[in-house]
């Protein structure tokens, strides 16, 4: 019986890229959900941009942009990560949507008149400068147990303190350096305590993993207290029904982003929304990390009872990276970007790597360096692949590319190998993906042991047709792998269908053999990692980081690293002027600079600037741009710069420079 299961990964914040640690989450759950097609079934994967609250706002504000403009630009950005691994949702949204504000208001209106909503004052931290209350991480301040200085509103990063940002020395607003006042405001909590009830039954009855369920039970016996739901505008989020300036904190609309994604889905797709998310029959999984589960185990399944919606058949809950058996590093440059690392390795190479690694526990899973280049050539190259090249292209070439007929120990090896489909199917179902990969690469062996032992090379040159009939063995066996290796490797799976000049194949073809068959022309499957590659990645992943930290970091670190105030009268030290541009020219060896000579009035400079991907050195001969004239020459790697030209964008190809007014003369201050 097909089932129809709905499935979600936690929705990423629009401020930041895709990284590799965010994949463990989303490959866990594409491998899940992928299989669950093969098998058969409907499963409908939906996830979304998280797109609200302060740090966004923030961003924007940073970036010079509303914020809406920040997260459509992010949502493109976050689609492509996600193709590149070949995440493939069925519905990617946002939860600034129609849906999203329509079953927020509809959900907060259900407690309210289950009585589950209550009112009452607080006091919060008040920037009186950016005219915004601050969240605990926007006050930064000295530790008054440790005495760090600069450290968070809410807790110490030397001594581990955990504190009110009033209790903070010295507080100031991260964003500004204000110190903050303190202000009344009237908030909306909701009475998680009315759910304990529910709750300590849902999770009593296997809604998540038993580690999980002690963390839950320390949390219930710690006390379910009221939750903080709104937020006093400014604030990029939803109003409050009712109301002029408070707004419903992102975490509670973030998660209603889930039913918001699956209805904007159903609406276009003639699906009934109520009956796919609601209904007893079907089934309903999040996907999530340990970090996020009191919101996912306590807040939202209470959220949804109190509006009757129902809650998840189950959370599975996952741990976090770490590479080398480190936590993921900037500096180190293993805080590796998605795209960063598609453009450097093919990213099955990573799907591959933790579906090894990846067990039902919330166990951290380490990505060691060394490790993951020796699984990848030993796995997919030297097993896999190798196994596919060394018949495919023999049958083309010598046997007219058409498969004969299994003989018994061809027929005895397929049959082995679509034995252990039971298993396969129980450990993906299981979570178990590190089971299903020892199960595959043991079955590669064998069938590698099979050639070896058949030497279709010395055959092929006196006969042909038992060469024939090995080939056809193997290249069934080579079906049999791509169809279990399908969720993990779709793309090499592709490829292993086109050439076997196969439909898109699942579980039930398991059984069916190839057999007095045409195959069509081999493709390439995979190609050997060179350490290099490797090094190379995380060399520029360093240099990325250190050299944009805004776009790299959460909103919260980007405000808190403003630097120093300066007077009017340091700015005025600047010596900002008008300068043309002689003569631009890429410089060997460093992809990213331009070598420029300019003229400043009275002189000309070589300055390097980093836009060669934004601009091509011919466009800009002749231009005027802005020049820091006095600024210290330095000697850099590629030469001497004496000065700067000045541009904004977030980098890379958007780099605009700021060209002022025609009819401006090189050497003319800027005012
Ligand atoms: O922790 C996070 O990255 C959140 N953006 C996850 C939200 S998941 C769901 F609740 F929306
Ligand atoms: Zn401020």
């Amino acid at each position: 019986m097909p089932r129809t299961i709905v499935v979600t990964s936690a929705l990423p914040y629009a401020n930041g890229p895709i990284h590799i640690g965010h994949l463990v989450e989303y490959l866990q759950t594409d491998i899940w959900v992928r299989f669950q097609k093969a098998c058969g079934h409907r499963c409908y994967y939906f996830c979304a941009d998280d797109t609200h609250g302060t740090p966004i706002m923030i961003s924007a504000r940073a970036a010079g942009v509303r914020p809406e403009e920040l997260i459509e630009r992010t949502h493109g950005e976050h689609k492509a990560d996600f193709d590149r691994f070949g995440v493939e949702f069925d519905n990617y949204y946002t939860t600034h949507s129609p849906e999203n504000r329509e079953l927020s208001e509809l959900i907060f209106n259900r407690l309210n008149a289950a009585g589950s909503i209550a009112k009452r004052d607080i006091q919060q931290t008040y920037c009186e400068n950016d005219r915004m209350a601050l969240p605990d991480r926007y006050v930064r301040g000295t530790c008054p147990r440790c005495g760090a200085p600069d450290q968070y509103g809410d807790s110490c990063e030397r001594c581990g303190a955990t504190y009110q940002p009033t209790d903070l020395v010295d507080p100031r607003c991260a964003n500004c350096g204000t110190p903050p006042v303190l202000q009344t405001s009237e908030h909306y909590f909701f009475k998680l305590a009315d759910y304990e009830q529910q709750l300590r039954t849902l999770i009593a009855s296997g809604h998540t993993q038993k580690s999980v369920a002690n963390k839950l039970d320390e949390w219930f016996k710690a006390g379910l207290r009221d939750w903080d739901i709104s937020r006093d505008g400014p604030y990029f989020g939803f109003k409050i029904p009712g109301e002029d300036n408070k707004y419903f904190y992102v975490w509670l609309d973030a998660p209603i982003g889930y039913l918001a994604s699956a209805k904007n889905y159903c609406e276009r797709h003639g699906l009934d929304f109520d009956r796919l998310w609601n209904s007893p029959d079907n089934e309903l999984y999040h996907f999530i990390g340990k970090d996020i589960m009191y919101f996912h185990a306590l807040f939202f399944p209470a959220m949804l009872m109190g509006s009757g919606f129902k809650t998840a058949n189950k959370l599975f809950v996952h741990g976090f990276l770490t590479i080398n058996g480190e936590k993921m590093s900037k500096s180190r440059g293993t805080f590796i970007k998605a795209s960063t690392f598609a453009r450097h390795l093919d990213p099955e190479f990573l799907r591959y790597y933790y579906a090894g690694k990846l067990t039902d526990t919330v166990e951290d899973i380490d990505l060691g360096i060394e490790d993951f280049i020796n699984r990848t050539n030993a796995d997919l190259v030297g097993k896999y692949a190798n196994l596919a090249s060394r018949s495919g292209p023999m049958l083309t070439k010598k046997l007219d590319g058409r498969l004969g007929h299994l003989d018994a120990e061809g027929r005895q090896l397929v049959e082995k190998l679509a034995a252990a489909k039971g298993q396969i199917i129980r450990d993906y179902e299981g979570l178990n993906y590190a089971a299903v990969v020892r199960t595959i690469s043991a079955l590669a062996d064998e069938a590698n042991r099979y050639v070896e032992r058949k030497e279709p090379w010395t055959t092929i040159k006196t006969d042909a047709e038992t060469t024939r009939a090995t080939l056809t063995a193997v290249l069934n066996a080579v079906k049999v792998l791509a169809i279990y290796l399908k969720p993990i490797l779709p793309a090499f799976a592709g490829k292993v269908e086109r050439f076997l000049n196969v439909g898109a194949l699942g579980f039930a073809d398991v059984e069916q053999t190839l057999e007095d068959h045409e195959i069509s022309s081999f493709e390439r499957l995979f190609e050997r990692i060179d350490e290099e590659q490797v090094k190379t990645m995380i060399e520029e992943s360093k240099e990325t980081q250190a050299a944009k930290p805004a776009a790299a970091e959460p909103a919260a670190k980007a405000a808190a690293s403003f630097k120093p105030e300066v007077t009017i009268d340091d700015f005025a030290k600047l010596d900002l002027r008008i300068a043309k541009v002689v003569s631009a020219e890429p410089v060997e060896g460093a992809d990213k600079l331009l070598r420029f000579v300019v003229d400043v009035g009275g002189g000309q400079r070589t300055v390097m600037a980093g836009i060669a991907k934004a601009y091509q050195p011919e466009q800009l001969v002749g231009r005027l741009v802005v020049f820091f004239a006095n600024l210290k020459p330095r000697q850099m790697k590629f030469g001497l710069s004496e000065g700067m030209i000045l541009a904004c964008g977030p980098g890379g190809k958007d780099v605009f420079l700021l060209s002022p007014d025609s009819g401006a003369q090189a050497g003319q201050p800027v005012s």
